[in-house]
């Protein structure tokens, strides 16, 4: 039997980690294995000191990622199990809490777990052929990797609500309009222009970028008066 090539690729360009959901023929759709491996790549992003920013794509034409693999559906033990076994590894968790920028690079389809991946990351750009949406309910499920929580805080919770009730699909203008991404760009450009975006950060030193993100983070789940506070703290083991 001829060995499947790896569902996720992790390639270093000098000090910067470009992570692939590498599925092309599947419109890199999330799999069980994907789930598995991204979860390898994800921890030696967090921990190779010679990387400072990740950068995640997805390969092929059609799409950075269609969502969960709807083809395993009802072939794991059950759902739940298999959310249980997400949650205990806590995938989103690790991504979401890695101390470095994270930008996503989104052309074609982005939808379901695609898109929470990508809202998972720091900060999203996107291709103009870019199409997102959110199709769980539809499907009659609920999105189980941040989805429900990560929309509304980056876009409000009245739009959140709609596109995950609706699961409209939207294009890459109203990406931007909604705030979802920073900017789109040409897609013949798009990896250079997320690259350039990443670079301009990593103009910052790491220990900066890692306490920004933490006080943002971490401040955003508490209390203002106790999140000024965490910023001073920070603000003080930079300057000490
Ligand atoms: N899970 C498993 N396979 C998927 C998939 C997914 N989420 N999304 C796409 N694929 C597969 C298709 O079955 C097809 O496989 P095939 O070539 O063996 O037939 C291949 O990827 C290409 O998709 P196709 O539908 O032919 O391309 P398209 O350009 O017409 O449409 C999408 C692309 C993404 C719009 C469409 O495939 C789609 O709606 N996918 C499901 C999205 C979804 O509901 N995701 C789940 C979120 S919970």
């Amino acid at each position: 039997m001829s060995e499947q090539p790896p569902t996720v690729l992790l390639e270093k360009r000098d000090d910067i980690a470009v992570v692939t959901l590498n599925r092309p023929d599947v419109v890199n759709a999330f799999s069980v294995r994907m789930r598995d491996e991204l979860w390898e790549v994800l921890a030696a992003v967090r921990d190779d000191p010679d990387v400072r920013g990740m950068l995640l794509v997805g390969a092929g034409e059609r799409g950075f990622c269609a969502g969960a693999d709807l083809t395993e559906f009802g072939t794991a033990p059950s759902q739940t199990i298999a959310r249980q076994v997400r949650w205990e590894r806590d995938l989103w968790g690790l991504l979401l809490g890695i101390p470095k920028p994270t930008v996503a690079a989104l052309h074609g389809y982005c939808l379901g777990s695609g898109l929470e991946m990508a809202a998972l990351c720091d900060v999203r750009v996107a291709a103009d052929d870019a199409v997102f949406g959110m199709p769980e309910a539809g499907l009659g499920l609920v999105p189980a990797a941040g989805g429900t929580q990560l929309l509304p805080r980056l876009l409000g919770p009245g739009r959140a609500i709609e596109l995950l009730l609706s699961g409209r699909r939207f294009g890459a203008e109203d990406a931007l309009a909604y705030g979802l991404v920073s900017e789109v760009v040409p897609r013949s450009e798009l990896v250079a222009a997320a690259t350039a975006l990443l670079r301009r950060m990593l103009r910052a030193p790491s220990p900066a970028l890692a306490a920004a993100k933490r006080a943002i983070a971490d401040g955003a789940d508490m209390p203002l008066a106790a999140a000024l506070d965490l910023e001073r703290r920070l603000a003080a083991s930079l300057s000490a």
